[in-house]
């Protein structure tokens, strides 16, 4: 653990280029950027060992090497925080895909604390940046705010370091039209205006479908663009489910967890707004399909059954309808027409040998599984648990599903998705919330512990990290035993991944 640890300060530095002409100021820049990335892995260290333990002290150091450079250069070091932009001195760091994950928690965690301005004197000493990035961190957890937050860094005798507080509140800055949102806001947000969308565009009369179609357009791009910024928020939004409004919300589901395919694949961000709508709309023949047909619980007779796989062909009627067909609409009734299709064309409609599927149509139909399956319906006994929907997808990739969007897929979900109950070999039993902070693994998460290793619910909130590994031996600590299930646990994800 401690070598990977060791490796990580320096990796942030060394990903860092030169400019081809080494001046001063473009050496300067290079280390106010180094810095950064260094607090944020000094914070990453303390939010895991003790102060005292080697794998922080390393970091630190690192991070005490830089801020000399910068005293040598400009004396003191003064970060300033600024909507979404970070300057050191009067210079605006430039963000890039080496320091994003560093900026974006820096940025969001000054959003959340109400802080402006960060300055560190020449004379710091290593302790008391380890106290500082400690408290910081403490305060955040505890919800202080401004003033506060500079109050108390104040009274911890921290000579070298200072704290401003922004000059607006959260409160000012919305009033004024500036909000400080973080990105998991932003991904809510996205979240709710794209289920608005699709209800608006489902339901609204075809003679006014232009305007809706615009409106779907503007938040599926914008739920694109939430994605692209926090992918684990987006999807662990999409996997809580609404019981309520089933079409409306398994729609939006299926449009992000197509999206997260889509950008794994790489596709331009047109085509993903594209891909986007497709999947918005596939189950649009729903709409008339009776409610009663649609919820019924037990067997459908014939005819029953063949209303609800009409919903393919009376989606591509409605979606004809439209006034204005573009290129949008038009490939979204191929996916209306194709969603229910396997890669061997079973399924239906019933297509003649040798059709070859759309491949938003292949998206779609992996998308659509996973939400129907993991979600609770009145004729569904099963609801599976996400974890279970991975492994379903990944055997039957091949006869139904692409194997190669099936392995994109898994790979944005990873094997435990957000929401999924683990029982670990120490005993304690805890839901995914989030992705591994210590391990790329992507099937190491994070988990939120709900019980201990004596069944005993944790007092305060107790997170495990199963990317943790034995620092002599290198391996895992954390192994899961057995997955749970939410609905035997009489257990709602979202009390655990929305507080
Ligand atoms: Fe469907
Ligand atoms: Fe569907």
């Amino acid at each position: 653990m401690e070598t990977e640890l060791k490796a990580r300060p320096a990796d942030g530095v060394a990903t860092i280029e030169a400019p081809a002409e080494q001046s001063e100021h473009a050496a300067d820049l290079q280390s106010a950027r180094a810095l950064i990335i260094q607090i944020a892995a000094v914070q990453r260290v303390l939010r895991i060992y003790k102060p005292n333990n080697a794998a922080v002290t390393l970091a630190v150091t690192s991070l005490m090497e830089t801020l000399e450079d910068l005293f040598q250069a400009m004396g003191g070091v003064e970060i300033r925080f600024w909507r979404d932009c970070i300057f050191t001195n009067s210079d605006r760091l430039r963000c890039d895909i080496s320091n994003f994950a560093a900026y974006k928690s820096m940025i969001t965690q000054s959003g959340r604390l109400e802080i402006e301005k960060i300055t560190i004197e020449s004379g710091v000493t290593p302790d008391e940046l380890t106290r500082f990035l400690s408290l910081y961190d403490s305060l955040d957890a505890k919800g202080v705010k401004g003033s506060d937050v500079a109050d108390r860094v104040a009274s911890e005798g921290l000579a070298h370091i200072a704290i401003v507080a922004s000059t607006q509140s959260t409160q000012e800055l919305q009033d004024l039209g500036i909000e400080h949102l973080t990105s998991q806001e932003r991904a809510k947000r996205a979240f709710y205006a794209a289920l608005a969308s699709a209800k608006e565009a489902l339901l609204t009369p075809t003679s006014q479908g232009v305007a809706s179609l615009r409106k779907a357009k503007r938040a599926v791009q914008a739920a694109a663009d939430a994605l692209l910024e926090d992918e684990t928020s987006v999807l662990a939004l999409a996997t809580l489910k609404d019981h309520d409004e089933y079409t409306f919300t398994h729609s939006v589901n299926v449009c992000i967890f197509s999206l997260a395919i889509g950008q794994r694949l790489g596709l331009h961000r047109s085509w993903l707004g594209r891909l986007g709508i497709a999947a918005l709309f596939h189950d649009i023949g729903k709409v008339a399909v009776p409610t009663g047909v649609l919820n019924k619980i037990g067997v459908l007779d014939v005819g029953e059954w063949e209303a609800i796989r009409q919903h393919t062909v009376r989606g591509v009627r409605k979606l004809s309808k439209m006034p204005n067909a573009t290129e949008h609409v038009l490939h979204s009734m191929i996916v209306a027409f194709q969603h229910h299709i396997n890669m061997d064309l079973s399924g239906y409609p019933n297509v003649p040998d040798g059709t070859s599927l759309d491949l938003f149509s292949r998206i779609v139909r992996i998308a659509d599984t996973f939400d129907a399956m993991t979600t609770e319906r009145p004729y569904r006994n099963k609801v599976y648990s996400p974890h279970e929907a991975i492994r379903y997808l990944v055997a039957q990739a091949g006869p139904k599903f692409d194997p190669v969007l099936t392995k994109a897929f898994a790979g944005a979900m990873g094997i435990y998705p957000i929401g999924t109950v683990l029982r670990l070999n120490t005993g304690e039993v805890g839901i995914v919330v989030r992705r591994s902070e210590l391990s790329g693994d992507p099937d190491r998460a994070m988990i939120r512990v709900i019980a201990d290793s004596h069944g005993q619910q944790p007092a305060k909130e107790q997170f495990i990290d199963l990317g943790e590994a034995n620092p002599d031996t290198g391996e895992f600590i954390y192994q899961v035993v057995d997955t749970l299930s939410c609905q035997d646990l009489g257990l709602d994800p979202r009390d655990y991944l929305m507080s």
